[in-house]
């Protein structure tokens, strides 16, 4: 029987163990069995003596509780002890594995709200190691809660959760990737007056020094001798100083793949002088979730000590009105010389996207991936379950796809087509950053590519729909999802398989 590592260990917290004092159940202090199951299709996906057990799941007599997708079952025969069952079926249109997740989830919530202390899952059926870490998965993102700004905290309680069958876990993997998904969750979360520019430099600066990457930092004074008019433009509103930040991770085995990960980082978004309307405005503290997803990113590759050169690009402003502030009808020249018309400075993401492009191809790499929340237009294409996907290559969009559809995180691919590229054109400079009207997530992603070097795959992710969610969404409660960065790390996984030792 192998162990997870339990919440204490995970977040470097001991928590106590609950007393039995504080048991509000009838499950007392033995351990509770777990049976993973479809309701709809009466199927169990556990192992063991499915068919006696799935008879009590009709019967309404051994109900003792039921809730979401949790059913509480007394056994009386054999068994004598409680059987929680989890329906693995609830929600519609997700994949076994993300319903896996959402049981691991529900299990954990439901555990700490009884104080239970030990939870034994049975073996799991057919392709039992993936099914298992996306159950350890959905453990894990129910440990997490963004509440330093609360002065009254959830009481934690240790869990242990059993697994009963004889594989190892692969608990150091896991850890690694949820420390990153919680930092990115976080620096998102984060208040746009506590998460400036400068703050996310130093951020970066002490989590490149932990791993050993390398850091270029660019503030106002070295982003204008080196050309980068993009950042230094949307920045000059307000009193917080832009830069950007390049980290880079060069493993020791090389790979012919170079991988560059350029993220938004708009630490508040108002709109600048073209100033958003109020409602929901608050909302745009979380408009530096790219650049949060790449940092992440770079440090979980680099733990995971993937045979891939990544570097990560952050693009840093803070977009208000301000008495230097871009006006609308402002011209900039970027580094690559092409004039920009800033007819609305909302739409600020592309500017400061422009300069992570050019940083990202003139540090060689292959393939490019930025991820930003670039456009109102896609959530109401996509809505807030799907995000959006555009390339210059099917290869490359293909392993995106494919690796978030593994982790739960879903992406649709979009049209680049140049037909639309038509209402960028300027009448006085060589490219404006809006159109007359739309459509805005796929003109959007075309004024990117303007700035894509010839030759290279690139992605753009716009998540604007997905990265933060207000009411809840899956096994994110209220707040930042840090959806693309699973996708991330697996699509540099995948590349990162023909490597090739450095002489
Ligand atoms: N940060 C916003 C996009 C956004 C909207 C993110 C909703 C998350 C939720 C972006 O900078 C923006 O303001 N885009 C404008 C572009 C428009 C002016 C062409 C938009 O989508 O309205
Ligand atoms: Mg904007
Ligand atoms: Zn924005």
């Amino acid at each position: 029987m192998k162990k997870k590592p339990s919440n204490s260990e995970r977040s470097g917290r001991k928590r106590s163990a609950a007393t039995s004092k504080e048991h509000s159940g009838w499950w007392g202090d033995g351990p509770v069995f777990v049976f993973l199951y479809n309701k709809r299709k009466k199927e169990a996906l556990t192992n063991g003596n499915a068919k006696e057990i799935l008879q009590f799941i009709g019967d309404s007599e051994h109900v003792l509780h039921e809730s979401e997708a949790l059913r509480i079952i007394r056994i009386n025969n054999e068994y004598s002890h409680p059987v929680l069952f989890v329906d693995t079926g609830k929600e519609a249109g997700l994949d076994l594995l993300d319903h896996l997740r959402m049981a691991g989830y529900r299990l954990a919530k439901w555990a700490e709200n009884n104080s239970v202390k030990t939870l034994l899952i049975p073996p799991l059926k057919e392709d039992s190691e993936k099914k298992r870490n996306a159950i350890l998965q959905g453990l894990c993102h129910a440990s997490y809660a963004f509440d330093k700004y609360k002065s009254k905290k959830n009481k934690k309680t240790d869990i242990e959760y059993l697994f009963a069958d004889d594989m190892e876990i692969d608990g150091r993997s896991l850890q690694i990737l949820f420390s990153g998904i919680d930092l990115a969750k976080n620096l998102i979360n984060e208040p746009g007056v506590s998460l400036t520019p400068e703050i996310m430099v130093n951020i970066a600066q002490s989590i490149a020094q932990k791993h050993g990457l390398a850091i270029k930092i660019r503030r106002s004074r070295e982003l204008e001798r080196d050309g980068y008019n993009g950042i230094l433009t949307v920045g000059r509103g307000s009193k917080n100083e832009p830069a950007m930040v390049t980290l880079s991770y060069k493993p020791k085995h090389l790979n012919l793949v170079s991988l560059a990960l350029v993220g938004k980082g708009i630490t508040f978004d108002t709109g600048g002088i073209s100033l958003k309307p109020q409602d929901k405005m608050h909302e745009m503290k979380c408009d530096m979730s790219g650049a949060a997803i790449v940092l992440a990113a770079i440090q979980v590759i680099a733990e995971l000590k993937l045979p891939i050169r990544v570097d990560a690009i952050l693009c840093l402003a803070e977009n208000r009105p301000g008495e230097n502030a871009m006006l609308p009808g402002d011209i900039f020249k970027t580094k690559n010389g092409k004039t920009v018309m800033v007819e609305n400075t909302d739409a600020e993401g592309r500017l400061v996207l422009i300069d992570g492009l050019i940083e990202a191809a003139e540090l060689g790499a292959t393939h490019i991936i930025d991820i930003a929340t670039l456009t109102g237009a896609i959530k109401r294409a996509l809505g807030t379950c799907i995000g959006g996907l555009f390339s210059n290559s099917d290869g490359l969009a293909l392993t995106i796809r494919e690796s978030g559809a593994e982790n739960g995180e879903k992406w649709w691919r979009m049209p680049l087509d140049e037909e639309y590229a038509e209402g960028l054109k300027d009448k006085v400079a060589d490219i404006r950053n809006i159109t007359d009207d739309g459509p805005g997530a796929i003109t959007a992603a075309l004024f990117l590519k303007e700035f894509m070097k010839e030759g290279l795959q690139w992605a753009h992710l716009d998540i604007a729909g997905v990265d933060f969610t207000a009411n809840g969404y899956k096994y994110t409660e209220h707040g930042a999802t840090a959806f693309g960065l699973k996708t991330i790390v697996e699509t540099a996984k995948r590349y990162a398989t023909d490597y090739y030792a450095q002489d």
